[in-house]
């Protein structure tokens, strides 16, 4: 038996993005974003209501983007919960925060994996914007490196569960990709 859910929708899993930018005075921000995916291998899609984040990004045109960890839940709803408006979160929330190399934007220590991003697009659409970015650089702590590769066992990176508005963890690795489906072909 299936249930019906009218027009809801759910996407999982939604990624706990979180957009770093210097405002006019220097002053670093973040904000957290779960509307954010992936569309090219140098491209990411957000979509973004009005904040202080979107008036840094149309005046820099540069940004970073973390991923919002295990370790970080707290601070990282928090930075989706208040304005960036007179009110530096960052100090806050105790994050230290850093000139990326690549962009003029923020990048925080706490976030082990970082992507200095430039701005391509801001679709307005009234409500707000849809952002296409590219990736000019990413680095990464090498905290979360095995072998030489981002392991995400390491980083535990959170995923927002729109359906029950909580925050999980992501890690486990249950497959081969390109390989398990191969014994059925
Ligand atoms: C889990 C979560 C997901 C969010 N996703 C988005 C999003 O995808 N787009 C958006 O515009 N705002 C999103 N927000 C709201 C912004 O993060 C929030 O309005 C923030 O205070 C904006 O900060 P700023 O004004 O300093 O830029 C989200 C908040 C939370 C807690």
């Amino acid at each position: 038996m299936r249930k019906d859910f009218d027009k809801k929708t759910i996407i999982t899993p939604l990624p706990v993005v979180m957009i770093g930018t210097y405002d006019e005075n220097g002053v670093p921000n973040l904000m957290n974003a779960a509307w954010a995916g992936q569309v090219d291998a140098h491209q990411i899609l957000i979509s973004l209501s009005k904040h202080k984040t979107t008036e840094n990004l149309k005046l820099k045109g540069e940004f970073t983007v973390s991923f919002a960890t295990a370790d970080t839940v707290k601070e990282s709803d928090y930075f989706g919960m208040e304005s960036g408006r007179g009110v530096n979160k960052i100090e806050k929330a105790g994050f230290h925060a850093v000139k990326a190399e690549h962009v003029d934007a923020p990048l925080f220590e706490e976030y082990p994996l970082t992507l200095e991003c430039r701005v391509v697009e801001m679709a307005d659409d009234s409500d707000g914007y849809l952002l296409t970015g590219e990736t000019v650089n990413m680095s990464v702590d090498e905290s979360i490196l095995t072998d030489g590769k981002v392991d995400l066992g390491k980083m535990k990176p959170i995923m927002f569960d729109s359906a029950m508005n909580k925050y999980r963890v992501i890690g486990e690795i249950v497959g081969d990709a390109f390989k398990d489906g191969l014994t059925l072909k």
